[in-house]
């Protein structure tokens, strides 16, 4: 069954009813430019073929109602909310991302009706695909449309971004929003965080002879805990001590010669220094795409990890595990991605070598007595769309 049809018949079975519309939204796989997005740095994701989509259709009052089929057959069961049930302090769970952009529409004049909301899935939550980006898209458009309003897709991205700063209480940077909403296929979204500035770089696995290998190592991340803020605060920290608006602004010679001035202490100092070289990986990485030269993403990519394992240390065992797997299996280019403290890595695998990775990954992951991980190919594919 399509992800179409099963989300229309959990709506009409859960509603009684037709849905107005389907939405889909899909996650992504960030190929580098990690942790520079809160740092008005650089980021080069891909949107990939794995999806949340919802069907929504209007209720005759203002209510905010939404299910899930996630959890297996019966689903989950959400209860109507008023407009003052939902908010910053007021929503909580899964459906907080949802409500959140419900909430932020409103807040900025679109006049969102009630709606029945259905979301259904085949991009894992929590692994580090951006399966919550994807529902504040796949939602955003969803009331939008419903509204009579026609979505700019920037403006929609900031507002899952607010969702989640705000309702979710998640400090995210803008990247998965953009990377969910803007993704093309064929192509990977060269994003300028600070001025928004976007380019679509080529960027086609399939006509390389590559397959795009994601890593899950399930081991769920969860970043509204503290470390990934505790991450953006050590980089507000740096950047307030060199005297400049973000890190996007320091040259690694800068920051080294205030650390040996003994401005910085060690650990803001290598926190900075990730954020530093990943923003120039960026780049060459970008360089090397568009001139259709593979060769520079592979050591871009090794070195990525190694800065997020050392330096910015969000890493973990099974992460590093799964990158040195695959690569010692044939991988060209591995390495972990999104926010880290689990989730996925992903690797660039010849075609003809993508069973041996992923068995050579499983095997390591046994030897260490991880739990299995679940390793499974992505095409790059387009941004958020309406299916229905
Ligand atoms: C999470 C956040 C993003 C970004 C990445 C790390 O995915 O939502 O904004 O900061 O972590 O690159």
């Amino acid at each position: 069954m399509t992800l179409l049809d099963a989300v229309t018949a959990a709506f009409v079975e859960r509603a009684g009813r037709r849905p107005d519309g389907v939405w889909r939204a899909p996650g992504r796989v960030n190929l580098i430019g990690e942790h520079t997005d809160y740092n008005d740095g650089f980021v080069l994701p891909v949107a990939i073929n794995r999806s949340v989509v919802v069907a929504a259709a209007r209720r005759a009052d203002d209510g905010f109602r939404c299910w899930s089929s996630r959890n297996g057959a019966g689903g989950c069961v959400g209860p109507v909310r008023r407009p003052s049930d939902i908010g910053p302090g007021r929503s909580t769970g899964w459906s907080a991302y949802a409500e959140g952009m419900a909430w932020v529409l409103r807040d900025q004049g679109l006049a969102v009706p009630g709606v029945d909301l259905m979301v259904h899935a085949d991009l894992p939550a929590g692994a580090g695909l951006s399966s919550s980006a994807a529902l504040e898209a796949a939602v955003g458009l969803a009331l939008t449309e419903l509204a009579g309003a026609s979505a700019d897709r920037v403006a929609l991205a900031l507002a899952g971004q607010r969702a989640e700063n705000e309702v979710v209480g998640m400090p995210c940077g803008i990247m998965d929003q953009m990377a969910v909403l803007l993704g093309r296929a064929g192509h990977a979204l060269f994003l300028d965080t600070r001025s928004q500035h976007t380019e679509l770089v080529p960027f086609d696995p399939a006509a390389l002879g590559l397959t795009l290998l994601v890593l899950d190592t399930r081991v769920k991340h969860t970043l509204a805990g503290s470390p990934y803020a505790e991450r953006r605060r050590a980089c507000e920290r740096a950047a307030e001590v060199l005297g400049v608006a973000a890190l996007r602004d320091v040259t690694l010679a800068e920051l080294e010669a205030a650390a040996a001035a003994g401005r910085l202490d060690e650990v803001t100092f290598r926190r900075a220094r990730h954020v530093v070289t990943e923003n120039d990986r960026v780049l060459d990485v970008v360089a090397a795409l568009r001139a259709g030269d593979l060769e520079p993403v592979g050591p871009a990519m090794a070195a990525s990890h190694r800065s997020l394992r050392d330096d910015y240390e969000v890493s973990c065992a099974e992460l590093d595990v799964a990158v040195e797997s695959a690569v010692g299996a044939g991988a060209v280019a591995a390495r972990m991605t999104g926010g880290g403290f689990g989730g996925s890595a992903l690797a660039l695998v010849p075609v003809a070598g993508a069973d041996t990775v992923a068995s050579a990954v499983a095997d390591a992951f046994a030897a260490n007595g991880f739990a299995p991980p679940a390793v499974f190919a992505v095409a790059v594919s387009d941004g958020a769309t309406r299916l229905a």
